[in-house]
């Protein structure tokens, strides 16, 4: 399976993955995992309340499938007001931005995924939205000409993006609050599988879902398409109820090892240690090596293998760790690493 868009373990929404609409915790008590988040949260929403005030502009970032879109609709839930969703390329000219921010009302949400892909144009727009609430547009062409000045109703940007370096820092300095999501925690993700497989009905015993959970790489997203497809197996291949047995076959046939790992991650790694020695080497070259795009691999397999340890980033380059040695079976030989990198 070496085709990125049949990937299981891709943080990326995918089609299939919409059935997991419904199953999006409503409020900020149903949602699992992101202590801290989740904390800082609360206090956001109750100052705003108490205050009879908008949001403060709030801007999530992290890896793909943490969750960012589902905040962004609690926060509206939360505060009981509509939320219009839109992303940084689909808001093409400063004109789309300036019909979008006219139809808000006071305290709606405006939802902007994949922020740091917006234009510069566009970017100019929202500034004074964000900062003044106000939009100024331009009447008329060459000499009669002339800019007036609107007046916004007091409303919420929430930001995503999996790609914090991209926003510039203008734009980034109008969030009055910054969140990081991290990847989840072995008894978070078990919690999710397990809501999860509550909702759906599928059954389920505690090692089936503690298997699922631990190969699921931190990502709910990722944990529940594999719910989804080891519920396949254990309906055609079992009695239909998912234990630790059939989790693992399952997982296994879609070569998704017990970290989580699956083809693309070993090739990359497999790359950097058998072509580069172990690096350091580049992105770019990784990428051509495996026939894979950079920006692929940096926002899907990178983030994990860092997390895991089996990645180092240093200015030279990506570097295959001692543990990324071991866990694929290379013997790791110190002096000749070290000696590398210095
Ligand atoms: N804390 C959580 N508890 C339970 N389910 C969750 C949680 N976070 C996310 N999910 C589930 O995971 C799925 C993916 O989450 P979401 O769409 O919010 O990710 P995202 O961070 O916006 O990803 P992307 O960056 O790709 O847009 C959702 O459909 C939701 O059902
Ligand atoms: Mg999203």
């Amino acid at each position: 399976m070496t085709d990125t868009d049949n990937r299981p373990l891709d943080p990326e929404a995918k089609p299939d993955d919409r059935v997991d609409h419904a199953l999006r915790p409503q409020m900020l008590t149903d949602l699992i995992g992101q202590h801290q988040v989740k904390e800082n949260l609360s206090i956001l929403i109750e100052a705003a309340r108490q205050r009879e005030e908008a949001l403060d502009h709030a801007l999530f970032y992290g890896p793909p499938g943490l969750g960012k879109t589902t905040l962004s609709h609690i926060l509206a839930n939360e505060m009981g007001v509509n939320i219009k969703v839109t992303s940084g390329p689909a808001i093409e000219r400063a004109g789309d931005l300036a019909a979008i921010l006219t139809n808000l009302r006071a305290g709606d949400i405006l939802f902007i995924d994949e922020i740091h892909r917006l234009g510069r144009a566009v970017e100019e727009v929202l500034y004074p939205a964000m900062e003044d609430f106000s939009l100024d547009i331009v009447i008329g062409k060459g000499p009669s000409a002339r800019s007036i000045r609107l007046k916004l109703p007091h409303f919420t940007v929430v930001g995503a993006t999996t790609r914090l370096a991209l926003v510039t820092a203008p734009l980034r300095a109008r969030f009055g609050a910054v969140y990081r999501l991290e990847y989840y925690d072995l008894e978070a993700m078990q919690a999710i599988v397990t809501r999860a497989a509550g909702l759906l009905e599928v059954p389920a015993d505690e090692e089936g879902i503690k298997e699922i959970g631990r190969r699921a790489r931190g990502t709910p997203r990722v944990a529940l398409r594999l719910l989804r497809r080891v519920r396949d197996y254990a309906q055609v291949r079992a009695d239909g109820e998912i234990t630790r047995a059939v989790a693992d076959e399952a997982l296994n046939l879609l070569s998704i090892d017990p970290l989580g790992l699956d083809d693309m991650d070993r090739r990359v790694l497999k790359a950097i240690i058998e072509k580069y020695r172990g690096g350091p080497v580049g992105l770019n070259t990784i990428g051509a090596s495996i026939s894979e795009e950079p920006d692929t691999i940096m926002d899907v397999v990178e983030p994990y293998l860092l997390q895991l340890g089996f990645l180092d980033r240093t200015p030279q380059g990506r570097v295959a760790t001692r543990l990324a040695y071991e866990h694929l079976g290379f013997e790791y030989r110190e002096e000749e690493q070290q000696g590398r990198l210095l």
